[in-house]
């Protein structure tokens, strides 16, 4: 049984945590006064958060879920839960993306765009937790052999439409190591500041 799609769910929860992770460091740092804020890094940052957590993560943790729901009652109140949660990505975003903007105009307004990161990372820690104690579990026990083959092949559909190697979309992963190229150390390899 290849269960390829639960080990990419894995890895995108390692990804986000390490981004969010960084941002909170480096918001930290510029908080303290020791490090120079690289506005055009959080920019990309907070895309990447947009474009790949909230537009593609999310919409292939449901396709996974489904499966769940058609094999066990067991988890109904979690997924219930999580399904709100991903519904309401586009307010979230929203609000982070906001925050950013309104600091990149007015750098005195750095401590809501902290405020608001914290809210974000907050929210998205506890929703990882949520999916990886009570949901994801479940998945593993109830899921039958024709079910992983059916929902590895539309894991592997999804990244193969959205890979950016055919160059219809983007390159989340080289997006990701040049995220953390440009990351001041410990955290990143501090080749920064971010251009793209
Ligand atoms: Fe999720
Ligand atoms: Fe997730």
């Amino acid at each position: 049984m290849q269960m390829q799609a639960l080990h990419i769910i894995g890895e995108e929860h390692q990804s986000l945590a390490a981004i969010l992770h960084a941002i909170r460091y480096m918001l930290k740092e510029v908080a303290a006064g020791k490090l120079q804020a690289d506005l055009k890094l959080f920019q990309a940052m907070v895309h990447y958060l947009d474009a790949y957590a909230e537009k593609r993560h999310h919409p292939k943790e449901d396709l996974l879920f489904e499966y769940l729901v058609r094999r066990t009652g067991e988890g109904a109140d979690a997924l219930a839960a999580l399904a709100v949660q991903h519904r309401a990505a586009p307010e979230r975003i929203g609000a982070l993306q906001q925050a950013l903007e309104d600091y990149l105009a007015d750098t005195g307004r750095f401590p809501d765009f902290a405020r608001a990161f914290d809210t974000y990372a907050d929210f998205y820690r506890s929703h990882m937790l949520l999916e990886e104690e009570a949901v994801l579990p479940l998945v593993r026990k109830y899921l039958t052999p024709a079910d992983w083959t059916a929902v590895d092949a539309e894991f592997r559909a999804e990244m193969a439409a959205n890979s950016g190697a055919d160059g219809k979309a983007e390159d989340f992963s080289g997006l990701f190591s040049r995220l953390v190229n440009a990351a001041p150390a410990p955290i990143g390899f501090g080749s920064g500041p971010f251009t793209g």
